[in-house]
């Protein structure tokens, strides 16, 4: 059986070159907003047994979705801000993350300020390929002394190696959707069943 998430990624989900799912009809540029109420819903359930004081996120496709939770948790929504500087002012936590995709580097920084030590923070976001980007938010959860409560994912690319690392971690990931493979040729896409 596939899941509302699945069946909307079949729906207007496009296979590009480079094993790249283009989403941006619904998800990361057009956002249904419907939509993201259900997956915020999902997140829910599937982190009920977790205690949630803060959604965390990076900008800037992570924000719509990580809003929609945050209301569903009924907790503030940070997101981390991505900079090109190298000089950080003030109180920041920051890590430097590499998107492999993009073949850039980036400071990723998120104000002291708003996460406490001891707050346990659920990570929310859109993608996870190589799992960078996560690797750098769960870093400036640690530099803050705070706990990781869960990490949330909408589109899991199975393929790549970011959610073995994760879950290796120890963390609890959801991936509301796991693409183990797809085509450009044929426009095909395959989920992962458990
Ligand atoms: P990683 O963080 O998991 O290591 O991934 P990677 O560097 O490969 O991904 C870089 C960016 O590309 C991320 O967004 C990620 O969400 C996005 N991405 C990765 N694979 C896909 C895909 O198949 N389809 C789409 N639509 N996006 C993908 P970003 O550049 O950090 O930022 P933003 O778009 O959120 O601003």
């Amino acid at each position: 059986m596939m899941n509302f998430l699945e069946k909307r990624i079949l729906k207007d989900g496009v296979v590009a070159k480079g094993n790249v799912l283009k989403v941006d009809s619904f998800l990361n540029h057009q956002m249904d907003v419907e939509l993201l109420e259900d997956i915020a819903k999902e997140f829910k359930e599937r982190f009920k047994t977790q205690k949630v004081d803060k959604i965390l996120t990076i900008e800037s496709s992570g924000i719509g979705i990580a809003c929609m939770c945050a209301k569903e948790f009924g907790v503030p929504m940070l997101f981390a801000k991505k900079s090109k500087s190298i000089n950080i002012e003030g109180d920041v936590l920051s890590v430097e993350v590499e998107s492999f995709t993009h073949k850039t580097v980036n400071q990723v920084i998120v104000s002291k300020k708003f996460i406490r030590p001891q707050e346990n923070i659920l990570i929310i976001d859109d993608f996870l390929a190589n799992g960078c980007a996560l690797q750098g938010l769960i870093s400036i959860v640690q530099q803050a002394d705070a706990k990781v409560a869960g990490i949330g994912i909408v589109i899991e690319k199975g393929f790549q190696n970011g959610g073995k690392i994760i879950r290796n971690l120890g963390y609890q990931l959801e991936s509301l959707a796991i693409i183990e493979s797809m085509d450009d040729q044929t426009g095909e896409i395959f989920f992962h069943k458990d």
